[in-house]
């Protein structure tokens, strides 16, 4: 999981690579490098640390770098610790060839044990290097054809960079099941994993698909199959806007992303709830009765935050359209020999679209019959093409590792599904469908409410932020958004947090519950509001410090609590994409105070494409 670009052209190739890879941050930020062709000579600079340090580098550096092609990397490490030495780019012994990799190889340690035997110097202790060593065992007077042998010989992931000092105006590149784009310029060409790191340059890119490598000069790209046979690629044109993946004023992309989340709702709302709110219009699905009388049972695979919106999506669904619903870990799902077949429709939430872990579980359920559905951010992701049928989140470019508006979004995009079968199977009423649609119209304008009122947050920030300990509950849909509230917080200030439904926590954690350990109880589920209070009464008699989250006119709530975030009143089957929003200022607030990066988290990164 780490950031690749490149670049042949015209002009230095080093400030387009540090800004790319600037852009490209979000996938690794524990080391980087970059090689550049200058003089018929393979140039490296790598420095383990944030990119900073590898630009100070390059800065401070006697002699400039003016190659104009060149390629760059940003790690998250698998293989060997984060280190200058384990950085990319990575060479073979003589320094002929340089390679940047994103995956795993995961043979290594046997053509690693070969290439010794032939003699092959290691520096490192990355999968990768052997990557560099393969293609000069394998040069025979030929760029292209030592990379096709080389990549015959990979077994695990990859999106891999080579340049070789024997063609010096060409760059090749491949991907197997990690993502990988080139840009089209005007006489200069692009390598990227992702979309941000090129779009200040051109909005025109082909989508490299398994299997294929590519060629890339200043003046041509040539892309060819797993076979050697020239691929005709179709141009995909970037529509974003540039603006879009920068920080706009905001201290953090992830409060920029927070403040988003009305755009973000309406957007991927948008057209999809008929205007006299009747009915869900989802036109990418098109099922017919039939087609959804035949799916016996549904199974959401996804990870993380994802994983959350899969919990929101498994109740919705379950009691909107009264289908049975397994929410499934993808790192679990695929080794778990899961009962699935043709009658199953696996629903895949992701943001990225590129999570390994997600990808796989999806190839898996399809392989076993299933028929898949895609919920992802990203349009052409590796999820998004293999998947039978997508529906876009259409949150933007979300930056900061912490996701928080691509879930929401995907929050809306299951309430919509879950809406969709009903009205279909004829399970809720045209009158509760209106209610509902006419409930999701609001959202964006109560979001906005809710961002309006930070201080009491930022205060319980101060207040609260240096426990060591804290812990959320609910019950129903507030037990999902809890998890994700807990998620939040660990993952961007690296406080403990615990989220449990409100009921279990008789069961044995109570006992963790001591004096002023700090609990968020949400209160926002109706039909089990009164057996909450039974609950919170429960940790107040253990002298918890009790922060509820209840709707704006909720007179009961203050009577056993210790502070109270507000809320506005929804109907009680959308309170969920409310409730997270303070939930989300909470993590950000308290990782600020505490001085975290939020946006890059230690051990993080945005995009896993490791297993
Ligand atoms: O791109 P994906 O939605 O597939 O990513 C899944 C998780 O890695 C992701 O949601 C992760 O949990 C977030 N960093 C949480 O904020």
């Amino acid at each position: 999981m780490c950031g690749i670009v490149g670049y042949v052209g015209p002009k230095e190739a080093v400030s387009f690579l540090l800004a790319g890879m600037e852009k490209l941050e979000y996938r690794g930020y524990d080391s980087a490098g970059i090689a550049m062709l200058e003089k018929g000579e393979i140039r490296i600079e790598k420095s383990v640390g944030r990119l900073s340090f590898l630009e100070k580098i390059i800065n401070q550096n006697k002699e400039k770098l003016t190659g104009t092609i060149g390629i760059g990397h940003t790690r998250w490490a698998t293989h060997g610790r984060p280190s200058t030495i384990n950085s990319h780019p990575h060479t073979d012994c003589d320094g002929n060839f340089v390679v940047v990799h994103n995956g795993i190889i995961e043979n290594y340690q046997s053509l690693k044990e070969m290439l010794i035997e032939r003699g092959h110097i290691f520096k490192s202790e990355t999968d990768t290097e052997v990557v560099a060593h393969l293609l000069e065992e394998l040069y025979d007077g030929d760029f292209l054809t030592a990379v096709q042998k080389t990549l015959r010989k990979l077994e695990g992931s990859y999106a891999l960079v080579f340049l070789s000092k024997y063609q010096p105006d060409t760059i090749i590149c491949s991907k197997k099941d990690n993502p990988l784009i080139i840009g089209l310029g005007d006489g200069e060409n692009f390598v990227a994993s992702d979309i941000p790191a090129i779009i200040s340059h051109t909005r025109k890119t082909y989508i490299l698909g398994d299997n294929e490598t590519a060629v890339v000069t200043k003046d041509n790209v040539k892309v060819l199959d797993y076979r050697g046979v020239p691929v005709k690629k179709k141009i995909f044109e970037v529509e974003w806007d540039a603006q879009a993946a920068e920080k706009g004023g905001y201290e953090h992309f992830m409060l920029k992303e927070i403040y988003e989340q009305p755009k973000a709702i309406r957007d991927t709302m948008s057209g999809r709830i008929a205007k006299d709110n009747s009915k869900i219009v989802l036109e990418e699905l098109n099922f017919s009765v039939e087609d959804i009388n035949d799916i016996e049972r549904i199974v959401i695979v996804a990870c993380g935050t994802a994983y959350h919106a899969g919990m929101v999506g498994k109740y919705l669904l379950e009691k909107f359209a009264r289908m049975p619903v397994e929410v499934e870990i993808a790192s679990e799902f695929r080794y778990k020999d899961p009962i699935v077949n043709e009658k199953t429709l696996a629903i895949i939430i992701s943001q990225s679209g590129e999570t390994i872990d997600t990808l796989a579980a999806m190839k898996e359920a399809k392989k076993l019959g299933a028929k898949t559905l895609a919920i992802t951010n990203v349009v052409s992701s590796s999820i998004a093409r293999e998947a039978d049928k997508v529906i876009y989140t259409w949150a933007g470019p979300e930056i900061a590792v912490a996701s928080t508006k691509a879930y929401t979004t995907q929050l809306i995009v299951v309430t919509l599904l879950a809406i969709y079968f009903a009205q279909i199977k004829n399970t809720l009423s045209k009158e509760e469908i209106k209610e509902l649609c006419q409930g999701l119209k609001f959202l964006p304008e109560q979001i906005n409410d809710v961002l309006e009122e930070i201080s009491p947050i930022k205060t319980f920030s101060k207040q609260y932020g240096f426990n060591e300990n804290i812990f959320f509950i609910g019950r129903a849909l507030d037990y999902a958004v809890a998890l994700e509230g807990s998620l939040k917080l660990k993952e961007i200030s690296y406080v403990h947090a615990e989220a449990y439904a409100a009921g279990e926590l008789k069961h044995g954690t109570l006992a963790l519950v001591v004096k002023e350990v700090p609990v968020i109880a949400l209160a926002t589920q109706e039909d089990v509001y009164d057996k909450m209070i039974s609950n919170i009464k429960e940790v107040k008699a253990r002298e918890a410090v009790v922060i509820g989250v209840a709707f704006q006119d909720d007179q009961e709530i203050e009577k056993h609590v210790d502070h109270v975030i507000r809320i506005p009143r929804a109907n009680k089957f959308l309170t969920h994409v409310l409730s997270v929003v303070p939930l989300q200022l909470l993590a950000y607030f308290v990782a600020v105070t505490r001085g975290c990066d939020v946006d890059k988290p230690r051990n993080l990164a945005k995009s896993v494409t490791v297993e």
